[in-house]
C-alpha cells in the first residue's frame, strides 16, 4: 500500500461554479490525482462546529468532476470531540456520492496529546487502530475491484 499526502490544499483558488467545467490547471491535476488513486483517506479538524473552509473548498472543486464519485473514501478523526465536522463531511460526501467506507473510519484520540508522527507510529494502542482501518479499507478496495460491474439489460 502506497499512501500519498495531497499537500495543496491550501493553494486551491476559491470554487467558482463558472469555472467548474474548465477548471484552473491546480484543480485538473487534482481531479486527476483523484482519478488515479484506489481510495482517499480524509483526516479533516472541526472549526466552529463545522468542515474547515478551505477543505470544503477542495471538495466542491470535486463535485462536478468524473472522478471523485464512486471513489472509496476512508475518514482519521483524531479528536473524539469533533463529532460536528463529521458528521457534516458524511453528509456532504453522501451527496457527492463518494463511497463510504464505514469499517476503515476511525476516529483517534490525539485530542490536547501533541504527539508527532514518529510518537503515534509507535503507540500501541493507536498503532493497532490506523493499521487495522488501513487494512480494513485495502480489503474492501480489494473486494470491490473482485465484483464484476453490473451489465446492462436487454430490452
Ligand atoms: C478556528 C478554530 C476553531 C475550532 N473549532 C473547534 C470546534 O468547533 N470543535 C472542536 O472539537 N475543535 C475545534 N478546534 C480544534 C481543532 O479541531 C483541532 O483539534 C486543534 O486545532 C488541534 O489541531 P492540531 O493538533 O492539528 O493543531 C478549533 C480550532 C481552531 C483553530
Amino acid at each position: 500500500m502506497s499512501i500519498q499526502h495531497y499537500l495543496d490544499v491550501g493553494q486551491l483558488p476559491h470554487f467558482d461554479p463558472d469555472l467548474a467545467d474548465n477548471p484552473p490547471a491546480i484543480v485538473v491535476a487534482l481531479r486527476e490525482r483523484i482519478g488515479r488513486v484506489d481510495g482517499i483517506l480524509i483526516s479533516c479538524p472541526e472549526y466552529a462546529r463545522g468542515i474547515p473552509g478551505s477543505f470544503k473548498n477542495a471538495l466542491d472543486w470535486l463535485v462536478a468532476s468524473h472522478e471523485f464519485p464512486g471513489k472509496p473514501v476512508a475518514l482519521f478523526n483524531a479528536s473524539p470531540r469533533a463529532s460536528h465536522a463529521q458528521a457534516a463531511l458524511r453528509l456532504v460526501l453522501d451527496t457527492m456520492s463518494a463511497n463510504l467506507v464505514e469499517s476503515a473510519s476511525i476516529t483517534v484520540n490525539l485530542l490536547a496529546k501533541e504527539m508527532g508522527e514518529a510518537e503515534i507510529a509507535v503507540d500501541p494502542q493507536i498503532r493497532r487502530q490506523i493499521v487495522s482501518a488501513l487494512e480494513a479499507f485495502k480489503g474492501w478496495i480489494d473486494e470491490k475491484s473482485r465484483v464484476p460491474e453490473k451489465q446492462p439489460v436487454d430490452v
